[in-house]
């Protein structure tokens, strides 16, 4: 299994945990109470409100970035080139820890 850690952008840890290949990092962190990710769309990619950090050697961890995930980070205040969409962070590969940081978990 994946090992997931979600910290604040100060690097305090919220919650350690695993994730299944089925999971999507967003459902990790609803069923864990990961503050700061809302996901007020369920998944259906239009409500950017479950925004985090994914590191760039956690890139390979998950499916890359496609333009409507690309398009909806590009209207948030606080995106950057780390910004990824937490309901498409599909695991790539079943074994290894990241971290992901959630920009409004302070
Ligand atoms: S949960 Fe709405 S865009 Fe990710």
């Amino acid at each position: 299994m994946l090992s997931i850690t979600f910290t604040t952008p100060e690097g305090d840890v919220l919650v350690e945990t695993t994730m299944t290949d089925s999971d999507t990092v967003m459902e990790v962190a609803v069923r864990e109470g990961v503050p700061g990710i809302v996901a007020e769309c369920g998944g259906s990619m239009s409500c950017a409100t479950c925004h985090v950090y994914l590191e760039p050697q956690a890139n390979e961890a998950f499916e890359p970035k496609e333009d409507m995930e690309r398009d909806l980070i590009d209207g948030l205040e606080n995106c950057s080139a780390l910004s990824r969409l937490s309901c498409q962070l599909y695991p790539a590969q079943s074994e290894g820890e990241v971290v992901v940081t959630v920009p409004d978990s302070a």
